[in-house]
């Protein structure tokens, strides 16, 4: 009952360790992570888009300082896929650095490609952050930093254009500004400007570069406000960029947070074509927004743009409305005056604020997808508008600046993870726990594990399985080692190959373990499988039949085994007399017994185990059924 035992043993440990560490799931094959939960509701499952979600936890939105505690990866850019289950942890590779704007990018040449902004250090002159690009490998394509004038790769924005050449981000720096604009002609003080670049990926170089110094007056910026004081460096945070996007007539629209306006900066001459909301709006317009985020083009012609941006309407100090929403919002640039009408409208699901950040996605299917920031709150509304998904991170304490769902096809280059373990006091009744994984690997349908009997024994098929979550579990019998595992798509090809992996085994003495020798050696799978496969055969009658008895059943075993063993103690016999080995045959005898307890087992249990129940209900269950 070793089988059972083991297998209670680790729905129980599982059940204690998910009630300490309730919104967060481990893996024994990737152990240095640990991967947020999702709580998800789907209102019309039907309606929903086909795709991925793209979250980038983090904890606190400034980078932490060093310290040299032991930390799992939990923050960093992740995949999902729409059951909220684990497709990649990108932690890892970030290096627990809180990472912004992480989506797929299909833009560049046709591949599918991912990008994400990794936060600057603690202490800016260790590492300013920078833009990195990666291949659906999950291998480094390209970085880009800060250029040397500004002191981090600011956090808001890594947008790549079509065609893959360059990329928008937007820029911070320090200056001083003078004060006449405030009827203070004689008085400067430190102002934060806000702007963007265009970046050539290629070169790293800036091919353009834009900022708020002599374009946007202080008097546009409801944080500094006439009878503030002078600062001294960085000084007022006045106009505050957190978005910038560019339109096939080649200007900019940008979102400046703390003058509540969209602006629209010509590609041309760097100058202000038109504002939206604010002070000096430019647009007619029935309704007011405030403290905005992520404004993109949706669509543009020669008469109209359509732009897409989350109304905030509060941030961490100020509440200027009711509600949060996401807005698409159409602009008639012909009509005079210009104005401004919004088409679509998607509240806060919980009647409430995102504060700040936040982001809105029209999907290819024209389903609308809306991050908004705070426990990775993330919504999809169907075509008319309707909401029919919700989803949230199941801890309260990670946001996601930005969520997006995309189409993605993950080919990861690294192998698969495995990690075998064997359990066992006694040789007759050991098993084999494999667990496997594949970081982001989107198309694994099955798993096939492989054993040896020596280390450069040929692999022996000995079980495959359905992929049923990130990481799949398997149970074995018998001491299975120098293990691999096999990814399988639906069409059954092989998608990639685990290393060999040697079976963690237990302190033999601790164990109590009792044998021939004082530890157990690995069996020969190939032995183990063709007893099995002959006991499979029917030649031994049905096995599984109700009214078989159990001395039909261990009949049956010994007259496999033996068979089997004759066979190969022929072969042995060969090599015993080339080389005076004696050791095969007794293994081979010992295996009759193992197949004897295995058979009890069996009997209970005709199935395999391929991943351990995860709630207490079904531990429960486990627990009836073993009685
Ligand atoms: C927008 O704000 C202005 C100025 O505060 C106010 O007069 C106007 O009524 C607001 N419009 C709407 C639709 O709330
Ligand atoms: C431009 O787009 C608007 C909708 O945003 C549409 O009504 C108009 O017909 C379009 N004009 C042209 C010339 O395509
Ligand atoms: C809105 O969010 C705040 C925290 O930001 C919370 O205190 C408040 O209870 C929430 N209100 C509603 C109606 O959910
Ligand atoms: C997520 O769901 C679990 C189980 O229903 C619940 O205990 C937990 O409070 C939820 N988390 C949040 C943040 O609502």
């Amino acid at each position: 009952m070793l089988f059972l035992g083991v297998l209670l043993g680790l729905c129980l440990l599982g059940a204690v360790a998910q009630r300490l560490d309730e919104d967060l799931r481990s893996f024994v094959t990737l152990p240095e992570v640990r991967a947020l939960r999702f709580n998800i509701t789907y209102v019309d499952r039907e309606q929903v888009s086909p795709g991925y979600w793209f979250v980038a936890p983090y904890g606190q939105v400034d980078p932490e300082e060093p310290t040299t505690k032991y930390m799992q990866y939990q923050v960093g850019p992740y995949i999902y896929d729409t059951d909220g289950e684990l497709i990649w942890a990108g932690s890892p590779v970030t290096d627990n650095h809180n990472t912004f704007d992480f989506k797929a990018n299909w833009n560049i040449d046709g591949d599918p490609h991912l990008s994400f902004i990794v936060q600057h250090e603690y202490d800016r002159a260790e590492g300013k952050g920078k833009g990195v690009i990666m291949g659906n490998d999950y291998e480094l394509e390209r970085e880009v930093g800060a250029a040397s004038d500004f002191d981090a790769f600011n956090i808001h924005e890594f947008k790549i254009l079509d065609g893959g050449k360059t990329a928008l981000a937007c820029t911070t720096k320090p200056r001083q500004i003078g004060l006449g604009d405030f009827d203070r002609p004689e008085e400067e003080s430190w102002v934060i400007v806000g702007g963007f670049v265009e970046i050539d990926l290629e070169k790293s170089e800036i091919l353009v570069e834009w900022d708020s110094y002599d374009k946007l007056s202080i008097t546009e910026s409801v944080k500094f406000i006439q009878e503030d004081e002078v600062l001294g460096e960085p000084g007022w945070d006045y106009v505050h960029i957190n978005s910038v996007d560019k339109n096939s007539d080649g200007d900019y629209i940008i979102s400046m947070r703390f003058t509540n306006t969209i602006y629209l900066v010509s590609g041309q001459d760097g100058e202000i074509m038109w504002r939206l909301g604010g002070k000096e709006s430019d647009f007619e317009q029935d309704f007011n927004f405030t403290r905005q985020h992520d404004v993109k083009f949706v669509k543009t012609n020669s008469t109209h743009h359509v732009i897409s941006f989350m109304n905030n309407a509060a941030d961490e100090l100020h509440t200027e409305a009711e509600i949060t929403s996401a807005l698409f919002v159409e602009l008639d640039i012909n009509s005079s005056p210009m104005t401004a009408t919004v088409i679509n409208r998607m509240n806060h699901p919980g009647g409430n604020f995102t504060r700040f950040g936040g982001n809105i996605q029209e999907l290819s299917n024209g389903n609308v997808f809306v991050g908004w920031n705070e426990q990775g709150y993330m919504t999809e509304y169907g075509p008319g508008g309707d909401l029919i998904m919700s989803a949230h991170f199941a801890s309260t304490r990670y946001a996601s600046y930005r969520s997006y769902k995309f189409d993605w096809i993950g080919q990861p280059t690294a192998p698969p993870d495995l990690v075998a373990s064997v359990y066992g006091a006694d040789e007759q009744e050991m098993i084999t726990v494999v667990h496997v994984s594949w970081n982001g690997a989107t198309d694994v349908a099955c798993w096939e594990f492989y054993a040896r009997s020596h280390e450069h024994g040929s692999d022996v098929l000995i079980a495959s399985t359905d992929k049923t979550s990130f990481e799949t579990m398997y149970i074995t019998e018998g001491f299975m080692d120098w293990m691999t595992a096999k990814a399988i798509d639906v069409h059954g090809n092989v998608l990639g190959v685990s290393e060999v992996c040697r079976s963690e085994v237990p302190d033999w003495e601790a164990v109590g373990f009792t044998g021939e020798s004082s530890h157990p050696t690995p069996d020969d799978p190939e032995i183990l499988q063709n007893i099995r496969e002959k006991l499979d055969s029917g030649d031994y009658g049905d096995l599984y039949d109700e009214t078989t008895t159990d001395e039909d059943r261990k009949a049956a075993v010994y007259h496999a085994t033996t068979e089997v063993a004759d066979s190969v103690y022929k072969a042995y016999g060969m090599i015993q007399m080339l080389e005076n080995i004696t050791i095969g045959v007794l293994t081979i005898f010992c295996i009759g017994g193992i197949l004897a307890g295995v058979w009890y087992i069996r009997r209970r249990k005709m199935r395999s185990y391929q991943h351990l129940p995860t709630d207490e209900a079904a531990v429960e269950e486990d627990a009836a059924k073993a009685d």
